[in-house]
């Protein structure tokens, strides 16, 4: 059993018939032919498709090759944009804010707004400068603070940050709602809409990474809309082609689009490409992985299995004695272990007990994979409501067995 959809990728289980026989008949027409200069049918229809789904105000699309790339074209448009401008005070704002424990890939530019110590440390020599922000962390910062006054002072300091920096900052990126790679860190509701109002009020341009997120891993289609959000770009990947070929997509709107236009006498170009930019056969998988969300009303028929699951983990995994707190957003799940959960003491890092868990599960037939100590499970969107109370059986069990092993 796949309990992590294959590192975040899956959405509606391997070998569907439909994504399947979508890349064959692609495949037998054609594989790929470069965007350089030329369009093809799946990749513009895709764009197409991908703009009606989207938060309000994202109308065009770049694509790429995963999530990596997806930011990194955010990113330089966001800092090319500004330097398009006529205004001189406009085209100092090359800066970026992101937030701390944030995970945006492992290309440079992703590195750069990457907040990982263990990931990104060893190539703070090679990245760009930028500056980094709280994101709400309940469990490792909040307390004594309710979690009202928590959220306030998260958003009270990024508003510190940006009063400071806003003139040199062209832009924001978020992982909204959950932060991934970071341990599954599921912010405070209103920190996502309270981020879009203070970038408002200071002209910062809000990217929001999905390439996790997206394409209903929180019980959405895409998390902004859960705090009712348009960012200003879109990063996708991942889930985009159902987990079947690489492939992503920044999105953004007419209003960034227009600076680039250019003129006949001044022409601009946004360097930047890649050889299997828009490839077709990905282009096909991505459609039909879209159908299925459509003709399935997968977003519908996932909420009561959500309620289930998360039903399911409180009944089961909340209470074991080594487990410090749940965190879920939809289908997305981090269970952080502890070693003394009233003071949320982590266990010695030495004893890898992550690891151990993970391993306890592969001997009962499931795949998961941990993140430090937090063990993540995504299952797939298409998970059954036996497959969803397995998958949460099996990883009690195993934390159980793990905690055993110690013992021995
Ligand atoms: C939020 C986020 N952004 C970007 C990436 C990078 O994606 P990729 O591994 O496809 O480069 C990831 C990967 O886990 C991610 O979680």
């Amino acid at each position: 059993m796949d309990g992590v959809s294959s590192l975040w990728v899956t959405v509606h289980g391997h070998n569907h018939p439909k994504i399947t026989a979508a890349i064959k008949d692609q495949a037998e027409r054609i594989a790929h032919s470069t965007m350089l200069g030329l369009a093809n049918v799946p990749a513009s229809y895709l764009a197409w498709r991908l703009v009606q789904i989207a938060p309000d105000g994202l109308k065009m699309v770049f694509f790429s090759d995963n999530g990596s790339t997806a930011v990194e074209i955010a990113l330089k448009m966001a800092c090319h944009y500004r330097k398009l401008s006529q205004n001189p005070a406009e085209r100092r704002r090359t800066g970026f804010i992101s937030f701390h424990n944030a995970y945006h890939g492992d290309t440079l530019g992703s590195v750069s707004v990457g907040g990982i110590d263990l990931f990104h440390g060893v190539f703070r020599d090679l990245i760009f400068r930028a500056e980094f922000a709280e994101y709400p962390n309940y469990y490792r910062q909040g307390p004594p603070l309710d979690r009202q006054s928590y959220l306030k002072h998260c958003l009270d300091s990024l508003e510190k940050l940006m009063e400071r920096l806003w003139e040199r900052t062209t832009a924001l990126i978020i992982e909204p709602l959950v932060q991934g790679a970071g341990g599954m860190i599921t912010a405070e509701p209103g920190f996502l809409s309270g981020v879009r109002a203070l970038c408002n009020r200071y002209g910062v341009l809000l990217i929001a990474d999905e390439v996790a997120t997206g394409f209903g891993r929180t019980g959405k289609m895409f998390a902004c809309e859960h705090e009712d959000v348009s960012p200003d770009f879109l990063c996708l990947s991942k889930a985009l082609t159902g987990g079947y070929l690489p492939m992503a997509a920044t999105l953004t709107t007419e209003k960034v689009y227009q600076r680039f236009l250019g003129s006949e006498q001044k022409p601009v170009v946004f360097y930047h490409g890649h050889s299997y930019t828009g490839n077709q056969l990905a282009a096909a998988a991505a459609l039909a992985n879209l159908d299925i969300f459509q003709e399935e009303q997968v977003i519908k028929a996932i909420q009561p299995r959500i309620s289930l699951f998360r039903k399911a983990l409180q009944d089961k995994v909340a209470p074991l004695e080594a487990v410090g707190e749940v965190r879920q957003c939809g289908f997305m799940v981090g269970i952080e272990l502890a070693a003394d959960r009233t003071t949320a003491k982590s266990f010695d890092p030495a004893l890898k007990m992550g690891r151990r868990v993970i391993f306890q599960a592969r001997k009962r037939g499931v795949i998961i994979r941990p993140l430090g100590d937090v063990v993540v499970l995504m299952p797939h969107l298409s998970f059954s409501e036996e497959e969803l109370l397995k998958l949460v059986e099996v990883t009690a069990e195993s934390i159980r067995a793990a905690c055993e092993e110690l013992k021995t």
